[in-house]
This record gives structure tokens, sequence and C-alpha cells, in this order.
């Protein structure tokens, strides 16, 4: 068709099998989260563009050039969310959650919008799975959410993947690392990358984040938040780090690991993943002490940590690790022959159904032949026949697909008959 609409650059449409895939990762995620006690929060999925220029930070390239912004008809900016954590902390202080006994754990799940450059792994629209735990600033916290995290992709049977820790210290640690780093960073700048001379003098912390090899031995001569620690989050980090190897949960210390939003405090993290290939990062996240205090929080009550998994990466380095297997829509394939069988076919397809099992029909105007080619190419375990002989015998002919044995079984008897086999498939 000449010029029909095309989907948007950088999004895509989500078919099935993936779908079932990402189904598979959320329910996972939502079991394990559950054994933690998190429960889920849904936030709109736009906010006032400020709320991202607050918490996100300005000089970001997030909120400086990756966000779907546009002018409501009342004048206001709106902003499709970039990510969710801005988000959850105006719903914590918005709805006075901290008034609540104990810390508040929170989940989401939903996507999210970056104006990026696309690539594999990277899209304009994407899907977070993310956790917030609010309420307090204990070393305890942080070591949950990462334990958590561990536990995740271990249910999902993931390996390969390697966290990287880093602590970027609190407020006035950050104030004189930055000091320090943009001293050390005025001879060095002018030999570095255009991007890296910019951020120098706007936000001397992201120059860390520069990927380009040539800039990298310029980089390693920089100091690292680690070296500004106070003896408080000195001491935090330690304390997170010696849970962390009580827990049994190897780690990478990057000194030089930075993250792309600004509200971040004290721990940082990402795990990678080597099946991922430029776009590594599965996930990220870290703490932010000040974020909901910055929104309206009372002083200490709106300190937290949390993480925002990529789902369609995950997805991704999961599948990689999974044996290709053609799982079908429904095991049974109902096969019609003729619209005179149609009647009582679709009768016995509810019946089955009603009994949990699955089952999809074919059209009632094919021949045997293409219903048993349809049904194999759906990948069905089994297809079962209705035409007027099986209607006057209530005997359908069952087929099994994989090894094209035939049954005659009594109609009564069918639901019966692939619960049996269904265990032995499942115990074989
Ligand atoms: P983030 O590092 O910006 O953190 O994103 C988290 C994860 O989302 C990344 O590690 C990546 O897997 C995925 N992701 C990001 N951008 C894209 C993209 N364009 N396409 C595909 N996947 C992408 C946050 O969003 C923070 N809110 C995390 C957090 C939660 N920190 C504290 N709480």
């Amino acid at each position: 068709m000449p010029n029909a609409p095309t989907v948007v650059k950088g999004m895509r449409d989500l078919l099935p099998p993936e779908t079932r895939w990402f189904a598979e990762v959320e329910a996972a995620a939502r079991e394990v989260f559950a054994l933690y006690g998190y429960e889920e929060i849904r936030t709109p999925m736009l906010e006032r563009t400020e709320l991202f220029a607050r918490t996100v930070g300005e000089e970001t390239d997030i909120v400086g050039k990756e966000m779907y912004s546009f002018t409501d008809r009342d004048q206001a900016s709106l902003t499709l969310r970039p990510e969710a954590t801005a988000s959850v902390a105006r719903a914590y202080v918005e709805h006075r959650l901290w008034e609540k006994p104990g810390w508040t754990r929170l989940y989401y799940i939903g996507p999210m919008f970056r104006r990026e450059r696309p690539q594999q792994g990277r899209y304009r629209q994407f899907s977070q799975i993310g956790a917030e735990l609010l309420g307090g600033d204990a070393p305890q916290m942080d070591a949950e959410m990462l334990i958590m995290l561990a536990r995740l992709l271990d249910r999902l049977q993931l390996t390969g993947w390697t966290l990287y820790l880093n602590s970027l210290g609190c407020a006035d640690d950050r104030r004189r690392y930055d000091a320090a780093l943009g001293e050390a960073l005025r001879p060095l700048a002018p030999r570095m990358c255009a991007d890296c001379r910019r951020r120098a003098l706007t936000h001397p912390l992201r120059v860390l984040d520069c990927k380009r090899p040539e800039d990298q031995e310029l980089i390693a001569q920089l100091p690292t938040p680690l070296d500004f620690l106070d003896d408080g989050c000195r001491g935090h980090f330690e304390t997170v780090r010696r849970l962390l190897d009580a827990a049994g949960i190897a780690y990478q210390l990057q000194p030089r690991l930075v993250r792309g939003l600004d509200y971040y405090t004290r721990t940082a993290f990402e795990f990678v993943h080597g099946a991922l290939g430029a776009q590594n990062a599965l996930l990220g996240g870290g703490r932010y002490d000040l974020l909901a205090e910055r929104l309206g929080a009372p002083k200490g009550a709106g300190a937290g940590i949390g993480f925002a998994l990529g789902e369609d990466r995950l997805v991704s380095a999961w599948q990689a690790g999974r044996a290709a297997e053609a799982v079908p829509a429904a095991a049974i394939y109902l096969a019609p022959l003729g619209e005179s069988a149609l009647g009582p076919a679709l009768a016995l397809a509810e019946n089955l159904r009603r009994q949990g099992l699955g089952v999809m029909a074919g059209d009632a105007r094919w021949s045997a032949k293409k219903h048993l080619s349809t049904a194999a190419r759906q990948a069905a375990r089994w297809a079962v026949l209705i035409g007027e002989n099986e209607i006057n015998s209530r005997q359908a002919a069952v087929k099994a697909l994989a090894t094209g044995e035939q049954s005659a079984v009594g109609w009564d008897q069918l639901a019966e008959f692939f619960s049996a086999s269904r265990e032995q498939i499942l115990s074989s």
C-alpha cells in the first residue's frame, strides 16, 4: 500500500510470541516483589514537565533533549514520562504516604518515553519494571533492594549479569567532589570530545559517563566520588557492601559509575549483561535521599532507593539463553468438517474450555487436510476432527500432531483424555 502509515520511528509493535515473554517476565516480577512486601502503583503517563526538570535535572540528556513535551490547551507544559521514580515520589508526597507506619514499598510496570537515537536495545518507547523503597536511609534498604533484584534474575534463571556498585556521597560530598572534578578537568577537557568539553562546564560528573575510547585514558586520571565520601557516607557504603557479602551477592566496585539522572545520592548501581551489546545496562538505580523532600515531603521522610529494569532488554537477554520452542496459543485445534458439524463442534469446544483446556477452531469450510496442516503450523498438540460420522457416533477423531497417532475418543471422555495426556507430557 503506497504511503500507508507505519509505526513511529524508535517505537515498535510487540507481537506474539514476544508478548508472551513480556507477560512471563512481568508475572515473575510480581511474584518476587510480593515476596518482599511490594505493592503496585500506577501513576499517569503524563506529568507536568516541571516535575522532571526539578528531579531528573535540567542539565541531563533526558530533560535537555529527550523528552516528549507539549503545551496543553490550558497552556500547561506536559511531558510523557521518561521514567517513573519522579512520579512515584510525587505520588508519595501528594498522598502523604510517609504517614503510614514503616517503609513504603511500591513497584510499577509500564511504558516510558525518551527521544533517544534508536538502536538495538534502545527505543523511544520502552517498558520498565521498577521498584521504590521509601521512608528511610538505612543501608539495610539498599541491601534489600539489591538482594531482591538478584532473586528476580535468579527466578528468571538469567545468568551472565554483573552488578556494578558505587557511592556518589551525600549533597555535601557531591559539592566538594564537583569542585575538585571541575578543577581536575580544566587542563584535561581541551583534549577531550566536544560533549566532554561542554559537560566539563555544565555538569562535570557526566564526563565520567563518556563512552568514547579515546577519552578513557584522561577520564582514568580524574578523581572519583568515592575519594570524597565523608565518614557517614563511607560507613553507609561499607554496611551495604558487608550486607551484600553476607547475602552472597557478588558485585564489582565501579568508582566511575555515575547515573544519567541527577537525583541520586550515596548508593548507585547498574546490572549489565554480556548478551546485550552496546546497550548493556539491564537495569539501573540508586538512593535518592533528597528527591521526595524537594517535592514537599518532611525532612528525612522522603529518602529512598529504587531501580528500574529495561524490560525490552531483559526479555532479549532472557530469550538469548532459552531454547527456541514453539508454544501453541492453544494446545487443542478443533476441526469442524462442514457447516452441519459446526453447532455440535462449537458446543464441544466450549465444554472443554469450561474444564480449563485451550481450544482454537478452524474454518468449517476447510478440508480435513487443510485443517491438519493448519493445526501443525499453529504448533497445536492435538487436532480434534468433528464431521457427520463423529456426531452420529459421538466419538471424536483425535490426532496427536507430534506422532500422527489417531484415536477415537468418546465425547464425554475427551476432557479426561486431554488432561491425562497433558500430565503425561508435563511429567515426561
Ligand atoms: P535509567 O538508568 O535511566 O534509570 O533506566 C533504567 C533502565 O531502563 C536502563 O538500565 C535500561 O535497561 C532501560 N532503558 C533506559 N532507556 C532505554 C531505552 N531508550 N530503550 C530501552 N531501554 C531503556 C531510571 O529510569 C531510574 N528511574 C531508575 C531508578 C528507579 N532509580 C531509582 N529508582
